[in-house]
């Protein structure tokens, strides 16, 4: 007999921590990682990062984007590793020209309209994945066996974003302009991203991740009835999607500057917030964590929580780093959550912050 999702996952939960929120459980010290916890603020990433080429290169080549995702491991022991990759993958991955530049972040070839999706091809992703599903193979081998391992994808709204601006802005108005001018041709990239997202998910859980988190880095720049559209609609269809193949796995999504009555709907409406396994919501800066807890209480929503510590915060260090560290706990007590930041890991971030912060969390300081 299969087991249930909830004594599958709680089968995998009592080796791995970080799962345990999911079945509801409260946890001290809570469960901790850190978004873009393997990059330039270490230098054994920078150092693996220059032999591998360019970045991509280091994407798809699945000994090194295992080595860079055990690095942060092996410092700090982490409750949850992150498989090393990027959003844009995906989009590489459709056939779309990516590069990133040193220094100046991605550039892609701008995709405006809908005569434009022609130069997309979606039959060669499966070849184009294949090394991202082997490096999740190989972590699931070299990982503690308490370490959990995240899959992950950008949400299509925000990889679109990157795919018509063609690089990161700061207001996304050509995705906006497109959605406005022509919703349906708009709509058949956000359908591409949501039918290539569940595929590359579903391979990610298949080669062993043990939990997937969506980012939607760009959702808050949406007003409310096209969030619904563009942010909340696709991302409940890959939920559905995940669920239906993988009912025991977690899914957290990080709906990045969505708050207030907006985050509420995103979560009722995404069916994050359903489900015997419990979904997770990332929350960021704009949001004070208790007005979060409190939204989610009144509104009835089940969810776990993640994040909100300012990356700048941890830069910083010193007292104000405890009394952030202490404020966030202080909020969440007596919930599930998991500690973590409201945004990555900025590149100027001294190591030794983070040593501090896992003392902070652990109780050795
Ligand atoms: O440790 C981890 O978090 C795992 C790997 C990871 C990366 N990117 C590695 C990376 C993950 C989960 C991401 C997600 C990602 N990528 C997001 C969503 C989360 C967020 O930060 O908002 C977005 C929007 C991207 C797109 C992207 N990738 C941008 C805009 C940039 C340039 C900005 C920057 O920080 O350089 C990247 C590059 C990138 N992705 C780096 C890393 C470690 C730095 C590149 C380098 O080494 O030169």
């Amino acid at each position: 007999m299969t087991p249930s999702p909830v004594a599958a996952l709680e089968a995998r939960a009592r080796k791995r921590r970080f799962l345990r929120p999911f079945l509801g459980e409260v946890l001290d010290p809570q469960p901790v990682w850190l978004m873009r916890q393997a990059g330039r603020y270490l230098p054994e990433y920078r150092a693996t990062r220059t032999k591998a080429g360019s970045f991509l290169d280091l994407c798809y080549n699945p000994a090194l984007a295992a080595e860079v995702t055990l690095q942060p491991i092996r410092r700090y022991g982490f409750d949850a590793s992150i498989l090393f990759s990027d959003i844009l993958v995906v989009p590489h991955a459709l056939g779309q020209d990516v590069r990133f530049q040193e220094g100046e972040g991605p550039r892609l070839e701008p995709i405006r309209s809908a005569a434009e999706l022609s130069r997309l091809d979606p039959a060669k992703v499966g070849a184009r994945f294949a090394p991202v599903w082997e490096t999740v193979q190989r972590l699931r081998q070299d990982l503690p066996d308490e370490t959990a391992l995240i899959g992950f994808c950008g949400a299509p709204w925000t990889v679109a974003t990157y795919m018509v601006e063609g690089e990161g802005s700061t207001d996304q108005a050509q995705a906006r302009l497109w959605a406005y001018r022509d919703p349906e041709g708009f709509g058949a990239l956000i359908d591409l991203l949501v039918e290539t997202s569940i595929g590359y998910l579903d391979g990610q859980i298949r080669a062993g991740a043990d939990a997937i988190q969506i980012f939607d880095t760009w959702a808050g720049s949406l007003p409310p009835a096209e969030l619904e559209t563009w942010v909340t609609k696709p991302i409940g269809r890959i939920v559905a999607a995940v669920r239906e193949r993988h009912p025991s796995i977690p899914i957290l999504a990080f709906p990045r500057g969505v708050t207030g009555r907006g985050l509420v709907q995103f979560l009722a409406g995404s069916g994050l917030a359903t489900g015997a396994v419990r979904g997770g919501i990332s929350i960021g800066t704009a949001m004070a964590i208790e007005d979060v807890t409190s939204a989610l209480d009144a509104a009835g929503l089940n969810v776990v929580t993640q994040g909100n510590l300012d990356p700048l915060v941890l830069v910083a260090g010193g007292q104000r780093l405890q009394q952030s560290v202490r404020s966030i706990q202080a909020a969440t007590r007596g919930r599930p959550h998991i500690f973590n930041l409201g945004h990555g890991i900025v590149p100027p971030t001294p190591p030794d912050h983070v040593a501090r912060l896992m003392d902070l969390i652990r109780g050795g300081a």
